[in-house]
């Protein structure tokens, strides 16, 4: 099991098995014990890839760790807390320096909208979310984007939200963290592309998975499996910026070409 001496003590790594020496780089996933990251690291998963899986639940970090390791990975497990800023960049150190991070998939974060009854979101929620959906993927892919340039190559992947879109009145803080995201994640690339390092945003649009539990329509909704394929594809392909499915550009063209009382008409019936 690799250990951290150097850990603070909110960032615990644990049943970690050590890469096998013809393992070069790490990939990186946060949000591991989620929907999404879970499902992108199971289908990441095969021999010969070692895997850093990130998130904050223990037992369902081990769940996607076993089902990865059974698929031939070599897979170190960390559980961290993305709000402590100090923790999670000496952890990215600590872990790049143990194997060098070559992809890194930044998946982790929270989707709360405005509580029923409530005309806005409390305080607390709109400082949250602008943590850990924009600084804290924000200044992970920053330290990352540094490891990787001084090795001239890497990528990273953020990800963003269709709802980045739209200014979502039952959702402002999401949609803003992930607005501020998005412009972040293409800048970033415009920065590190000379260096030999890949930066790709993909803006989900709603995405089916058992917790969702969202009365959203089915036309809008995409599997899970399907979601996490499309987005390993664009990943893959180093894509700048894909939107998944397609059908949610369509509707950010909708809602840049619309007269502003006929959009913000639309908008408010979105209100909780
Ligand atoms: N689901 C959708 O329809 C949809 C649509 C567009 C974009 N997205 C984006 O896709 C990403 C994954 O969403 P999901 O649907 O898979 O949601 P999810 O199942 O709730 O997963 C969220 C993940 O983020 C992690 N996370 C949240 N707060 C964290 C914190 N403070 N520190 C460390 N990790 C934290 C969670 O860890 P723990 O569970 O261990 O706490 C979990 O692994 C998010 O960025 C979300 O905004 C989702």
């Amino acid at each position: 099991m690799n250990t951290h001496p150097d850990e603070p003590r909110p960032s615990v790594p644990m049943g970690s098995t050590p890469a096998p020496p013809l393992l070069l780089r790490a990939t990186l996933i946060t949000g591991a014990s989620g929907a999404l990251g879970g499902a992108l690291a199971r289908q990441l998963a095969a021999p010969g890839r070692a895997l850093l899986l990130w998130g904050r639940d223990a037992a369902r970090l081990a769940a996607v760790a076993a089902d990865c390791r059974a698929a031939g990975s070599t897979v170190t497990v960390r559980q961290i807390d993305l709000a402590d800023t100090t923790a999670m960049l000496v952890a990215l150190a600590a872990d790049d320096a143990i194997l060098p991070i070559g992809d890194a998939l930044l998946v982790a974060g929270q989707g709360d909208a405005v509580p029923a009854g409530a005309v806005v979101e409390p305080p607390e929620q709109v400082a949250r979310l602008a943590m850990i959906n924009l600084a804290a993927p924000a200044a992970l892919a920053a330290a990352l984007a540094d490891h990787m340039a001084a090795r001239g190559q890497g990528r990273i992947l953020l990800v963003g939200s269709a709802a980045a879109f739209h200014s979502l009145p039952n959702a402002p803080a999401y949609a803003a963290s992930k607005a501020g995201l998005t412009r972040f994640a293409q800048a970033l690339r415009l920065a590190v592309a000379p260096l030999g390092v890949g930066v790709t945003l993909v803006s989900p649009g709603f995405i089916d998975w058992a917790g969702g539990g969202r009365p959203v329509p089915r036309l809008l909704l995409l599997p899970l499996d399907v979601a996490a394929r499309r987005i390993l594809v664009a990943f893959a392909a180093g894509k700048g910026h894909a939107i998944i499915p397609r059908r949610f550009a369509a509707l950010r063209l909708l809602d840049r070409l619309l007269p502003g009382p006929i959009r913000a008409a639309i908008l408010r019936r979105l209100r909780p």
